[in-house]
């Protein structure tokens, strides 16, 4: 019995990590073996590769990192995986996350983001498990009032995208409030760009990238030949978009946080996490080239429609209930997202599922 006894309370607590094949989730799996807990990931590979979870095991040395190919939608499965690994908690990253895509086909992405959170949280219900960290978004916001955004800014998404994460902090905060014994960290990220700094995992876009970084990257190292900056007339330092970028392993370290803090205690909280600086288009593109050596030939074109000019965070919040605050900088970003650039020019080898 004292065996036993020891046996669990030796054990590593498992965090079920849906979406944890992603690039945000990868990163978090990273930090989760690295503080001692183990994450099963369950992930149906809609936009990633499984041979990311290889890279998480190349990373730390773990060998035993459960992954289920599975859709959260399917509750049952999320009920039996729940139980089988004794999971204690949730890190939610599964989802679609194009606007432009959210836009013509917003069904899809209800669907996945919002059906698929529904039966993720009735799945923790069935199986018991207390506490839920959601990945959100900085474009619950909306047109900004006042900046930095602070949690209470008025909450007003401007695509199907955007809605649908609102739809989803609605749906955990009703559910909080019900006291069905679940606990929820709501987390608002703002740019995440960045990379391991082993360059063996990050950020690996389908087709053409829709954000900067991505793009920025494979301009670099030749797979496009230009970037075209999306507007030079906003009322900005430079004319170019503002934006508060947070390199990945802040932002995974910030997980790390919030689920200890759910774990400690039952309350339940929103906080922002970015670093409370706007960088510029411009900067991030010098930034880029003084950390890859490369130049980056650019295009002035009109601007993107449905863009904002400039936000950044207010990450007092942050401080204040987690202790967590970001320590990298943009050279660090850029450094970091050249590594893994340069280290797989086309992302991820195709590997078949159940291969890693
Ligand atoms: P990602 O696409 O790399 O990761 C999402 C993962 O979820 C992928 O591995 C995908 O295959 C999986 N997935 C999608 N739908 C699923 C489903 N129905 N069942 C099982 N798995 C499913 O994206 P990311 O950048 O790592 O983002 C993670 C989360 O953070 C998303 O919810 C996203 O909306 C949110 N978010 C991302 C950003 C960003 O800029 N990257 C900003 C704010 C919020
Ligand atoms: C986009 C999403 C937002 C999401 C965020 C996460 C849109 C409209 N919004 O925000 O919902 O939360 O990503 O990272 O897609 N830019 C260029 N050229 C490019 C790409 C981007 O000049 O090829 C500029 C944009 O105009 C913007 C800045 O770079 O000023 C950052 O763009 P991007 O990386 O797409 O992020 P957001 O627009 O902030």
């Amino acid at each position: 019995m004292a065996g036993i006894t020891n046996f669990m309370q030796g054990r590593s607590k498992r965090i079920l990590v849906p979406g944890g094949a992603g690039y945000i989730g990868s990163h978090t799996c990273v930090e989760l073996i690295n503080r001692g807990y183990t994450p099963v990931i369950v992930d149906n590979f809609v936009n990633s590769s499984i041979a990311s979870v290889d890279r998480i095991r190349q990373i730390t040395g773990a060998n035993d990192v459960p992954v289920i190919e599975a859709d959260i939608r399917d509750t049952a499965e999320m009920v039996r995986v729940l139980r089988e690994h004794e999971c204690e908690a949730v890190i939610h990253f599964a989802g679609l996350k194009a606007v432009g895509e959210s836009t013509a086909q917003p069904l899809d992405y209800y669907s996945n983001n919002v059906q698929g959170s529904l039966s993720l949280l009735e799945a923790m219900k069935q199986a018991g498990t207390g506490h839920i960290v959601f990945s959100s978004s900085a474009t619950v916001y909306g047109t900004p009032v006042s900046l930095p955004y602070t949690e209470s800014h008025p909450l007003a998404p401007t695509n199907p995208y955007g809605m649908t994460k609102y739809a989803v902090e609605l749906m955990l905060n009703d559910l909080v409030a019900s006291r069905a014994g679940i606990n929820a960290g709501i987390l608002r990220y703002f740019n995440p760009i960045g990379a391991h700094p082993s360059g063996l995992i990050g950020e690996d876009p389908n087709g053409v990238p829709n954000n900067l970084m991505p793009f920025v990257a494979q301009v670099a190292v030749g797979r496009r030949p230009h970037l075209n900056v999306f507007g030079n007339d906003y009322d900005t330092p430079d004319g170019t978009g503002v934006r508060d970028y947070i390199h990945v392993v802040d932002l995974a370290e910030a997980h790390i946080a919030a689920l200890e803090k759910l774990l400690a205690s039952p309350d339940s909280f929103t906080v922002n996490l970015g670093s409370g600086i706007g960088h510029s288009v411009l900067d991030v593109v010098k930034a880029f080239e003084q950390a890859s050596g490369r130049d980056i030939p650019l295009e002035f074109v009109d601007r993107r429609p449905g863009d904002l000019p400039a936000y950044w965070a207010d990450p007092t919040h942050a401080m204040e209930l987690l202790g967590w605050q970001t320590r990298l900088t943009l050279e660090d970003m850029c450094r970091d997202q050249w590594a893994w650039q340069s280290g797989n020019p086309n992302g991820y080898p195709d590997v078949k599922i159940g291969a890693a």
